[in-house]
């Protein structure tokens, strides 16, 4: 077996006295879409939080390449080449659409490489060329989306990080979010991707992982995954 892309064993996270998840496995295979499903407070968040060094984990593994990640600053593991499009954005509202995709450049070893990433990401969300010189705090729901992904692709990483990116939006523009998600995998992209719609994550996924009450409880293919009545009782909290 070759070594997965990202390998997570019985991570904890706290938040202070409260825990965030207890008890997390799964891994990601290179090259391959996973989804991290389950409903509000499940742990997705804080796993891909945690993953991106933006909180510490209190205890298990974090492994990129079979290398531990666990306890990096979120600018090295950017560097490493894992990026996440965080809940909320996270946008620099004040700044230019641009300015703030060139930030998603910073860690970048080859600042030459800003200019090509740049037009990349215009040639996949057009809207974004257009809207260049918008500050991004006046862009639409969808727009600040498309912005949070772009900046998430211009580290140019190997495990793009999702979290929960149709979150909001209008049913036309999740379809066209998601067509971008599979063009991204079908270009080799490996793509972590957390959501609390079970239909829509399985359907462009090859594998996910339910957590419930911040444990991974289920895992397996999404074919396997999606004719599993397990999973919708993990969803209901009766599993
Ligand atoms: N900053 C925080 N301080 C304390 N507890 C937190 C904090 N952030 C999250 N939690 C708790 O950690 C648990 C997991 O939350 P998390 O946000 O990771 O879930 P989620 O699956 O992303 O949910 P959602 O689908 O609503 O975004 C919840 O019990 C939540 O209350
Ligand atoms: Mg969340």
């Amino acid at each position: 077996m070759s070594v997965p892309l990202l390998r997570i064993e019985h991570l904890e996270v706290r938040y202070g006295d409260l825990i965030g998840v207890s008890d997390v496995s799964f891994e990601v295979p290179e090259g391959r879409v996973v989804a991290l499903l389950g409903s509000n407070g499940g742990g997705k968040t804080t796993v891909l939080n945690a993953v991106a060094g933006l909180i510490p984990a209190h205890s298990g593994t974090i492994a990129f390449r079979g290398e531990e990640i666990c306890g990096e600053s979120a600018f090295a593991i950017v560097r490493k080449g894992l990026a996440l499009s965080p809940e909320g954005w996270r946008l620099f509202v004040q700044q230019s659409v641009e300015n703030n995709l060139r930030l998603g450049a910073t860690p970048l070893h080859d600042k030459a490489r800003t200019a090509s990433l740049l037009e990349r990401v215009y040639e996949i969300f057009p809207i974004l060329k257009e809207r260049r010189n918008q500050r991004a705090g006046t862009m639409s729901g969808g727009e600040r989306q498309m912005l949070a992904v772009g900046r998430a692709l211009m580290s140019d990483p190997k495990l793009l990080m999702l979290d929960e990116p149709s979150l909001g939006l209008a049913p036309a523009v999740v379809e066209s979010m998601y067509e971008t998600f599979g063009r991204l995998h079908r270009e080799g992209l490996t793509i972590l991707l957390a959501e609390q719609s079970i239909e829509l994550a399985l359907e462009v996924s090859d594998f996910a992982t339910v957590l419930q009450v911040g444990k991974s409880v289920l895992s397996g293919t999404a074919a396997a995954l999606a004719e599993d009545p397990q999973v919708q009782k993990a969803y209901l909290g009766t599993g």
